[in-house]
Parts: structure tokens; C-alpha cells; sequence
């Protein structure tokens, strides 16, 4: 069996070398070349590899087909019998994909346009993401069970001069109903900041509610909580489920009590110690959301825009000033490091957490791979999702809403 590492080194899969496209038929054919998906990516994905082939190792073999089965020898192959089907939009790295692999869904399609998010995804799943959503050929994804998409909260304003979803043209969330009304999933699961139940005056989520009720779903939405599925992490963020025929559950899924960050953290590393002055209050705050305030650094007060006897408040009030203690939870992971990783106090000392411990508390699976550059997976983790509360979230979906699914060869057929 040839192993996917070989034909990832021998294309250059990894560096993609501009091939972004042509690689994610090759890759979406290669992981389907089992079922009926298949044949939505078969023409382009030889056409690749004919194209490639003189100059390969691998070109011994004249047919694409003499390459298959593969090996995957990848941190998160797909499972062998799965029990359903879901595609991967706005997939960033992965936080979806593995926690639906893992209770036991088949991604048939993925989609993402950054470039160092579709290397850390090639890298951890073996497929290179479709680009830009807004040029998709919608041909091209496959009829699925579960729409899994953590879409960025882009502002729109209605026009309410067009009828059903046609209202949201020109809006990231209009190609994800365009999707729905042409491969009508059975569950769509959509994911966003807490904020988007405010933004625009409601109006926003209400017409993303409103189009999928159009689309014949029965929505639930309910804001979740990180720090509820066992991570500590106080990240906030609406999770939106529609169905077919039934209302899901939120009531029945299983929480868990906070867990403190100090038992997620490494005991060696090389650390980013706070080496200018701080204080540490002798009575530290906790607050409800399992922040525990330990101090702050002594920063020269802002005074410029604050407002008057407030001055001294504008020291702890820049996030960045503030020092967190590790017997509560971490603040939500910004998805830029200079926008302010955390301070924490740790057995005496503050310091900032290390990447490695980022994605720990976010859930992510020590075996999951990290591409080489930094700036990139700060940014990734923070737009990512806490992976265990998905899990938990596609859990009970699949307990509510897909336990008839059977899959059947004919089934992945577009
Ligand atoms: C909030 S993040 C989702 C992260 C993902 N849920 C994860 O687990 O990593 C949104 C992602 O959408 C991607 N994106 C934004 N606009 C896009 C577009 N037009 N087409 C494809 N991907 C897009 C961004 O690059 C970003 O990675």
C-alpha cells in the first residue's frame, strides 16, 4: 500500500507551490476513492496527476488508480465505517473535523481560502481545503448528512428587496445557504462569537434563523461555554443547529464542572516571563465566569480619553495589563498574539502561556501537528473552536438527529 507521506512528498504537497485547487480535487479524490463522492473530483484529480506524473517516483505507475488504497499515515485519518456524512466549511484548521471524525462522520468536502490554514489542515488531515467560498462551483460538494460551518461573523444589513436568503447576497453566510438549498443536509451546524445575537440590533441572527426556516429547518441556537466541556477557558460562543423535521436538545447535553488552568499546563518550556514590574493584589477577584484577577502590570496610567475619576481603572482595564491566576480559567484566546495573549500568575511568577499550551486548552489532541510560524498559529488557534465542547455538541446531535443515517455507497452519490 503506498503511504500518503510518499505521494505528499513526491507532488510537494505540502508547499503547494500555487496548486491549491488542482490539489484539493487530487486530495478530495484520494479520500474518497472508496465511495460515490469520488467521481465529483475524478476528472480533475487525473487530469493533476497526469500532468505531474513524468517527473515523479511515483510515475511508474501510469493510472492514477494503481496508487490506491493509501495508507494514511496522517494524526487524523477518517474513520473506516463511518456512520454519516458532513463537509468542512470555513474549516481554519480543523476544530470541527475531528471531533466529528472521531464519533464516527466522513468529511466528503472541505473548504477554506487561507493559505497557512490549508497547509495546518493538509498537514493534520490529509486534504488540501477548497478555496474561497464565494467561487465555488457548487457542483463540486458532495451531498452530505451534516453542514459543519464556524463562519467568520461578517456585518450585513438586509435589503428587503429580494425575497428568502437572496436578501443576504454578497455576505459569506448567502453561499452557505446557497449550499442548503442545492444538497439539503439533514443538520446544519453553524458556530460564531456570542456577539452575533447583538450584532445589528438582533437583525443579523434573526435573518440567518429566519432563511434557514425557509430552507425547512427547525432551528435552536444557545450561547456555550468552553469552560463547560471541561477546558478552562472562558470562551463564549452561539452555537445555531437546524434540522429537518425536529427542534434540537441543548438541555441534554453533559456539562462538566470548571476545570482550573494550572493542571493544563507544562511543568517545562521555555517560558515568556514578565521582567518589568507588577503587582499581585493580596485579595484576588474571582468573577463568574471563573476568572480569577491576580493584578495587573504597572503600566504608566492611560489618561488620554478616560474619563474623569476613572484614571486609575484605566490600568487594568487594557486587557493586556491584566494578570489572570491559574487556579481559574484563561480568558478567551485572541486570534492575534499582539492583540494581547494573557498574563498569567504561576507559582509565583507571571509568564504568558506557550503555543503548545494554547492548543491544549482549546482542546485540541497532543497529536495534533503544528505548521512552523508562529504569528500563523496564534491566529489559528484563536479562530478556532474549543474542540471538546464541539464534540459534545455533535454527540448529541447524532444521539438526536442522525441515529437513523445508515451509510450506504449510494448514499455519498451526488
Ligand atoms: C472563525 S474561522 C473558523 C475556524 C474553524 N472553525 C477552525 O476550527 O479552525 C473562519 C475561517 O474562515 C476562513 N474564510 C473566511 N472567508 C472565507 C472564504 N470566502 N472562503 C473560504 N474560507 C474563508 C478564514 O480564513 C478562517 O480560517
Amino acid at each position: 500500500m503506498l503511504k500518503y507521506s510518499k505521494i505528499r512528498k513526491d507532488l510537494d504537497i505540502e508547499n503547494m507551490n500555487g496548486n491549491a485547487e488542482d490539489l484539493a480535487f487530487f486530495t478530495h479524490y484520494l479520500q474518497n476513492h472508496t465511495n460515490g463522492v469520488s467521481k465529483s473530483f475524478k476528472k480533475r484529480a487525473v487530469e493533476y496527476y497526469n500532468q505531474q506524473n513524468t517527473n515523479l517516483s511515483i510515475a511508474s505507475e501510469p493510472e492514477l488508480q494503481a496508487m490506491l488504497p493509501i495508507k494514511w499515515d496522517i494524526p487524523f485519518p477518517s474513520p473506516q465505517k463511518p456512520e454519516f456524512t458532513f463537509i468542512d466549511l470555513f474549516a481554519g484548521i480543523g476544530g470541527f473535523r475531528i471531533p466529528m471524525q472521531e464519533i464516527g462522520g466522513k468529511c466528503v468536502f472541505s473548504s477554506e481560502f487561507n493559505y497557512h490554514a490549508q497547509r495546518a489542515y493538509e498537514l493534520n488531515f490529509g486534504e488540501v481545503p477548497f478555496g474561497d467560498i464565494t467561487k465555488l462551483d457548487l457542483n463540486a460538494v458532495p451531498k452530505h448528512n451534516v453542514l459543519c460551518a464556524g463562519f467568520p461573523c461578517q456585518p450585513f444589513s438586509i435589503s428587503g428587496k429580494m425575497k428568502g436568503f437572496e436578501d443576504t447576497r454578497g455576505t459569506l453566510i448567502y453561499h452557505i445557504f446557497k449550499i442548503i438549498e442545492k444538497r439539503e443536509p439533514d443538520v446544519v451546524l453553524l458556530e460564531n462569537v456570542k456577539h452575533l445575537l447583538y450584532h445589528d440590533k438582533k437583525r443579523t441572527l434573526t435573518t440567518i434563523i429566519q432563511h434557514l426556516e425557509e430552507l425547512g429547518y427547525k432551528v435552536s441556537k444557545k450561547v456555550l461555554n468552553a469552560s463547560d466541556f471541561g477546558l478552562p477557558q472562558n470562551r463564549e460562543r452561539i452555537i445555531i443547529v437546524g434540522h429537518k423535521n425536529k427542534k434540537f436538545d441543548f438541555s441534554k447535553l453533559k456539562t462538566k464542572s470548571k476545570p482550573v488552568l494550572k493542571s493544563f499546563l507544562d511543568k517545562e518550556n521555555d517560558f515568556e516571563f514578565l521582567n518589568e514590574p507588577y503587582t499581585i493584589l493580596e485579595e484576588m477577584k474571582t468573577q463568574d465566569s471563573g476568572l480569577i484577577f491576580a493584578g495587573y502590570r504597572n503600566k504608566t496610567i492611560r489618561k488620554a480619553g478616560v474619563r474623569p475619576n476613572t484614571e486609575h481603572l484605566s490600568r487594568v482595564h487594557k486587557q493586556p495589563n491584566r494578570i489572570y491566576s491559574t487556579d481559574g480559567v484563561h480568558p478567551a484566546l485572541p486570534s492575534q498574539e499582539s492583540s494581547g495573549r494573557f498574563w498569567i500568575y504561576h507559582e509565583n511568577e507571571v509568564r504568558k502561556l506557550t503555543i503548545q499550551e494554547c492548543y491544549k486548552i482549546m482542546g485540541f489532541p497532543r497529536k495534533f501537528k503544528l505548521i512552523n510560524n508562529k504569528s500563523e498559529l496564534y491566529r489559528q488557534v484563536g479562530n478556532s473552536v474549543a474542540v471538546p465542547m464541539i464534540k459534545e455538541v455533535a454527540s448529541q446531535i447524532k444521539e438526536q438527529l442522525i441515529t437513523s443515517i445508515k451509510i450506504k455507497d449510494a448514499e455519498y452519490i451526488s
